[in-house]
């Protein structure tokens, strides 16, 4: 039986990749209002700023590509039980080979309905590059949008990747200032004495919590790091 490891990662696993981070120097609500173009509120205020705000973003994911950290990950699942739970909106997880992955804030590659963003029904495909324009309508008439969860909106997924946490053997934290609830509070359902890992250059918001342990690398160094340490 594979012993079972949970991943949380944040935008510092896709940062060797080229993509921004949000709160890092140069991080992306540096440069763009937070609450104007990744909030409900700011959807309802001027809808097409965010739709060129995500189609930027989606245009982006043409120029990148997983980086070492992501296919290490990747690897991993020959000699684990390995579940990725990102916060990440982009598809370097996908594309780096992992196969049980759940996106806690959305995915780029998808767009929904604006009237009920999480009916399967009205989920599509958006192509890398692809473009959401005012106008398009989601398979129930309304206004097609990005598949993202903006803040103010629900994280359903929060309840799939629970259980998930309850059972993980190790608990791993990749890239992520750990700043955002609910995604940040899956740190207090690791059971008690499962061994966590943190892997992240800079410090993170965590209360030093007992058996854990910092890896103060980036992403890809980190990650084959992580590796040695689990097989002593
Ligand atoms: N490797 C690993 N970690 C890195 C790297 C790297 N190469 N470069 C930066 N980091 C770390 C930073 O030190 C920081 O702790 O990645 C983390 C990025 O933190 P944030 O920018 O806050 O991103 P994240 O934690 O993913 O944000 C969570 O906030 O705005 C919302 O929805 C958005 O999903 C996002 C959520």
């Amino acid at each position: 039986m594979k012993k079972k490891v949970v991943v949380l990662t944040g935008a510092g696993m896709s940062a060797e990749s080229g993509i921004a981070t949000f709160r890092g120097a140069g991080g992306l609500w540096g440069k763009y209002p937070v609450q104007q173009v990744a909030s409900i509120e700011g959807y309802h205020q001027d809808p097409e700023l965010v739709q060129n705000f995500y189609n930027e973003r989606r245009r982006e994911l043409m120029d990148v590509k997983p980086n070492k950290g992501h296919e290490l990950l990747a690897k991993m699942e020959e000699d684990y039980d390995m579940t990725i739970i990102t916060q990440n909106v982009d598809n370097l997880h996908e594309r780096a080979g992992s196969n049980r992955i759940i996106h806690l804030h959305g995915e780029l590659i998808k767009g929904c309905s604006s009237r009920n963003p999480y009916d399967p029904r009205f989920i599509v495909e958006i192509k890398p590059g692809e473009e959401i324009k005012m106008g398009d309508l989601a398979g129930d008439g309304s206004q097609l949008r990005p598949f993202i969860v903006w803040f103010g909106e629900a994280v359903p997924e929060i309840e799939t990747a629970l259980p998930y946490v309850r059972e993980a053997d190790y608990f791993v934290i990749i890239g992520t200032s750990m700043n955002v609830y609910p995604a940040a509070g899956l740190l207090h359902y690791v059971s008690y004495g499962t061994p966590i890992y943190v892997i992240d250059p800079n410090s993170v918001n965590v209360s030093d919590t007992k058996g854990m342990t910092h890896i103060h690398k980036g992403a890809s160094q980190g990650v084959a790091e992580l590796i040695e340490l689990l097989r002593k």
